[in-house]
């Protein structure tokens, strides 16, 4: 068992963030810039606490969105941002998200007011980890930064469920084959970026200088060398799913002091995906990060680990390790603070382990589908440069991040044990409020989830396809189209 190394007690501040205007930049070099800011999720309880609504709205950020421009003249439109699907879909249904309130604090595209919309009939359901949305297919126009993408496929939800905004989608295709060109492919189709490459940089939860970069790299937002990790190949992924899968080798953690605990080497395949809230990793990894918070309370109903929310201003880092690289979240990052409750952030998953946000907050990843490698560095902020990805195969360059080192940990304290599972701690009696879901998480993977060859939809005539086209109907798609036979084969890409 391992001794007490963490507890409330020892404060020691965590270093404020940096923080600085973001602006769009877009140049003329096939790089697009566009920020990426943490959405406020609030749950029913933070509602009755007028005074501190707006400053825990902030700091609950569940979400990163992007701001993109849809159709003719554009409409501005929020996205969540997720590399853990493919698709790109806007206007959630509000009345079936888990938040209407929130979900009608973004703007709705008004389909009417574009001259560029171009209605397909195929309809499509695309499931999620928490949540669905059945949407019709459109061409549209689509800005990101102040590039402009022509005759974009992009979903209009019909019906959705527990998602209380759309996606913008930028993961390789689930199955392994395109149903349709993507937002990547499209770009790179009209040459406004060289290859499917971007860079990820999501900030603290309170911190609105994040940014996706297409077809760049900023130097000044990370520390040191960037470390290749090869995506693992489809047929080698736990569920058979292409996903950004790559090997992470171990976990720890830097303790207050500056020493370090540390697992056995390990080799568990992970998945970046800004769209899951919470980090999802294997049952005995997950306990062991919760042992080495003695005051933890564990909340049999959601699995999740209420701390007290002192750990917040604590230094000390959750470790993960992959080969070259170490990347130490610091404790705010990892830590889910929802109105009062603070949950550290990962839950149990052993099928398809995922690194999310509480993760990715730490991390500067640059994800290259061309050539089937992660990037990944410490994640910093001082400054800006921004230097594009070219195509081939070295096509993300191999650019020192400009930002200084982090302190080195003072050396290696007990070895952390994950070889096996335990039995939970103390347990949470409170009540948790409701409605507190994360993000959508990845899309789902295996039949079921969106496929070419099992597309999801019923044929016209059943029961469930007379209802999505009914619904297209009411939600104003207009009654001249026809929605006809859901063939998701009759793609041409
Ligand atoms: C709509 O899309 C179809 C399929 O690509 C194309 O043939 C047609 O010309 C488009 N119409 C307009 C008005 O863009
Ligand atoms: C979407 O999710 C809701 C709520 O879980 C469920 O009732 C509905 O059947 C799902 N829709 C589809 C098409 O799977």
């Amino acid at each position: 068992m391992l001794p007490v190394i963490l507890a409330a007690s020892l404060l020691t501040p965590a270093a404020a963030a940096a923080s600085e205007p973001n602006r769009i930049v877009t140049r003329g070099d096939g790089i697009i810039r566009s920020p990426v800011r943490p959405i406020a999720g609030s749950g029913p309880n933070l509602r009755a606490r007028q005074n501190e609504v707006e400053v825990l709205n902030q700091r609950s950020g569940t979400r990163y969105g992007v701001e993109i421009e849809i159709g003719t003249p554009p409409q501005t439109l929020t996205l969540i941002l997720d590399t853990g699907s493919p698709n790109t879909w806007i206007n959630p249904v509000c009345e079936t998200a888990n938040l209407p309130a929130d979900c009608r604090e973004f703007a709705q595209f008004d389909y009417e007011k574009s001259s560029s919309l171009n209605v397909t009939d195929n309809v499509d359901v695309l499931r999620y980890g928490i949540g669905n949305a059945t949407i019709q297919y459109v061409y549209e126009t689509v800005s990101i930064g102040s590039a402009t993408i022509e005759n974009q496929i992009i979903g209009i939800a019909m019906e959705s469920h527990s998602i209380p905004l759309g996606i913008l989608g930028v993961s390789p295709p689930i199955q392994g084959v395109n149903e349709y060109p993507y937002i990547l492919d499209t770009m790179v189709g009209q040459g406004l970026i060289k290859s499917r490459a971007f860079s990820v940089d999501l900030r603290g939860v309170d911190n609105p200088t994040g940014a996706i970069i297409f077809g760049g790299v900023d130097t000044g937002k990370y520390i040191g060398e960037l470390a290749k990790l090869p995506i693992i190949p489809q047929d080698q992924t736990p569920s058979g799913a292409d996903r950004y899968y790559v090997t992470m080798t171990g976990v720890g953690l830097t303790l207050p002091d500056g020493s370090i605990v540390q697992s056995e080497e390990l080799e568990v395949a992970v998945f970046l995906d800004t769209g899951a809230t919470l980090s999802h990793l294997p049952t005995r990894i997950y306990q062991a990060l919760a042992a080495s918070f003695p005051d933890a309370l564990y909340d049999r109903e959601s699995g999740f680990y209420i701390l007290p929310c002192d750990y917040t201003e604590m230094a000390g880092s959750i470790d993960f390790y992959f080969a070259g690289k170490t990347i130490r979240v610091p404790l705010n990052d990892f830590i889910w603070q929802n109105g009062p409750f603070c949950i550290l952030g990962v839950t149990p998953e052993d099928t398809e382990p995922i690194l999310g946000d509480t993760f990715l907050r730490a991390a500067y990843v640059v994800y290259d589908q061309d050539n089937r490698n992660l990037h990944i560095a410490q994640a910093a902020d001082c400054g800006s440069n921004l230097i594009a990805i070219g195509s081939g195969a070295d096509a993300v360059p191999s650019s020192t991040g400009e930002c200084t080192e982090l302190p080195t940990p003072t050396g290696k304290g007990n070895t952390l044990d994950v070889t096996g599972t335990r039995p939970p701690p103390a347990t949470f009696t409170g009540t948790l409020p409701t409605g507190m879901e994360g993000g959508p998480g990845p899309a789902q993977s295996g039949p079921g989830g969106t496929s070419v060859t099992g597309g999801t939809l019923q044929p016209t005539g059943t029961p469930q396809g007379e209802n999505a086209a009914g619904r297209g109907v009411e939600v104003g798609l207009g009654a001249a189209v026809a929605l006809a036979v859901v063939n998701l084969l009759a793609w041409v890409i």
